[in-house]
């Protein structure tokens, strides 16, 4: 499978490379900045050069998306599958009455605008029925059910992530592609913290299992967890 994974360079989004990898995948593993690439992204794709092709792409910039988009299309480059992994987790400590504003648009570019951005120009990319499956890492975080008065800019982000995962699935499905929302689980990385009981590779093999088909998930459902359960909306 030809699999594009956003944010790869650490967290989840790089165990999601190197686990892709090791499964025999071809990744376009795109990274904020190429000169910021990681140690463990560089080595793996000094590796397996014919599997790893690091691109950059922030994905609140849209013209670096369709600049990607083009170059891969001019490549004629299909997708298999994309992971919009890259997010952000600003302003914990603020209840609404202190709220900066400016962290809600931030994190609205990252986590919902980039997925869209991402979709908009990568979409046309991905094979028609050949179960084609775009992941969106979503988080408990965005479940209204789950809702508890805090974490506005991630959660609401992540509510709204889940809505678009939803109407693209509509769209998408007469093409034989399947759009999700994922909740990773509480991982330890970066913005999991070291408190966390899932290491990220847990996480990643359950949603590459997912990304394979290999982990039935009901038609019905768009927002489950990295094994698969449905969860809350
Ligand atoms: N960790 C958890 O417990 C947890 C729980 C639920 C959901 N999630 C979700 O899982 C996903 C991965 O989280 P993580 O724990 O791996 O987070 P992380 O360790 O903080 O890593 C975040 C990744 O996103 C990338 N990123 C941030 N802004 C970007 C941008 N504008 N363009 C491209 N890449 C960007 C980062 O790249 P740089 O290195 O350039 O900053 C980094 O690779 C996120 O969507 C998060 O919301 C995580």
């Amino acid at each position: 499978m030809n699999i594009l994974i956003t944010g790869a360079g650490r967290g989840l989004g790089f165990q999601l490379t190197k686990l892709a990898v090791g499964r025999g995948h071809q990744v376009v593993a795109g990274i904020r900045e190429i000169s910021d690439a990681s140690e463990g992204l560089l080595a793996l794709a000094v590796q397996f050069p014919e599997l790893v092709r690091i691109e950059k792409m922030n994905v609140t910039r849209e013209e670096e998306v369709e600049a990607l988009a083009d170059k891969l299309a001019s490549e004629s480059v299909e997708l298999d599958g994309i992971i919009n992994n890259a997010g952000v987790l600003f302003g914990r400590e603020h209840k609404i009455d202190t709220l900066p504003m400016h962290l809600v648009r931030l994190t609205f570019e990252v986590n919902l605008f980039g997925p869209m951005y991402v979709m908009k120009a990568m979409s046309p990319l991905l094979k028609d029925h050949s179960n084609s499956t775009v992941i969106n890492v979503s988080s408990e975080a965005g479940s209204m059910a789950l809702a508890y008065g805090g974490d506005y800019p991630y959660a609401i982000s992540k509510t709204a992530l889940n809505m678009f995962s939803k109407q693209s699935n509509c769209e998408l499905n007469p093409r034989g592609i399947r759009v999700l929302a994922v909740h990773p689980g509480w991982m330890r990385t970066d913005m999991g913290g070291g408190k966390a009981p899932l290491d990220a590779s847990e996480s990643a093999n359950g949603i590459l299992d997912i990304l394979e088909r290999k982990t039935f998930i009901k038609d019905e459902l768009f927002f489950v967890d990295h094994t698969g359960r449905s969860m809350p909306v």
